[in-house]
């Protein structure tokens, strides 16, 4: 019975211990994936598999002969692995992180967007800043998340470690 006891101790300390469990978290999860970061974050920033949903990443990793107007494609064994990744992590599989929940839940059932960026979320998110201040030369995409997000590769996004260049930090109030 004492032992029995200790065991439901340990397990619900355990629990306790693991915030995850409890607690919301607000990024996304951060990249934790060896030839995932290597191959594609070789061109651009590695963007983390929780900011689209599976059905994103599979049609993405479809079609990377014709990536965006370049050829990304990989060795077939290189993809298997990045796809098997980047469907286990994907959005709807982090509901404890806020803006995996909030990214995939703006995107209506029938689209498959394959750019974070046509996300519905993203868009409403980003439609504050000037043109001129994505196309400047220090940003020139959109896409470039790590110009203006300084802890982008920790899958944190908030506004206190935003930092646009020729701008300073974003206020929205
Ligand atoms: C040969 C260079 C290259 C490689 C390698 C590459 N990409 Fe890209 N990727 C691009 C370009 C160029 C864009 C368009 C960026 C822009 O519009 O500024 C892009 C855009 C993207 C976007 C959309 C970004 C947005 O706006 O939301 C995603 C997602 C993406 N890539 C995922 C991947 C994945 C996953 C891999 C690895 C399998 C990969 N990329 C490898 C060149 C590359
Ligand atoms: C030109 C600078 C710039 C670029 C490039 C950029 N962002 Fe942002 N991002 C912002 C600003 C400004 C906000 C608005 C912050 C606010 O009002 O809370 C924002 C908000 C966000 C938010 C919501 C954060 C929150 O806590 O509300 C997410 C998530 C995000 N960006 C992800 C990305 C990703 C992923 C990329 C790349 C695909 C990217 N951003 C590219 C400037 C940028």
């Amino acid at each position: 019975m004492r032992s029995l006891m200790l065991i439901a101790l340990l397990v619900g300390s355990s629990l306790v211990a693991d915030s995850s469990f409890w607690g919301e978290k607000r990024g996304v999860a951060p990249v934790n994936n060896e030839a995932y970061s290597v191959e594609c974050g070789s061109c651009h920033f590695a963007y983390q598999p929780g900011l689209l949903p599976e059905r994103s990443w599979v049609k993405l990793m479809q079609n990377l002969e014709n990536h965006f107007d370049t050829d990304a494609s990989l060795e077939p064994e290189d993809k298997k692995k990045i796809l098997d990744y980047l469907v286990k992590n994907s959005a709807e599989k982090f509901t404890q992180y806020k803006r995996s929940r909030k990214i995939n839940k703006s995107i209506s059932r029938g689209e498959t967007p394959i750019a974070i960026s046509q996300t519905p979320y993203f868009i409403k998110e980003h439609r504050e800043i000037r043109r001129d201040l994505i196309t400047q030369k220090e940003v020139n995409s959109i896409s470039n998340c790590t110009a203006c997000h300084t802890t982008a590769h920790k899958g944190i996004y908030g506004e206190r470690d935003i930092n646009i260049p020729n701008y300073g930090r974003w206020d929205d109030d």
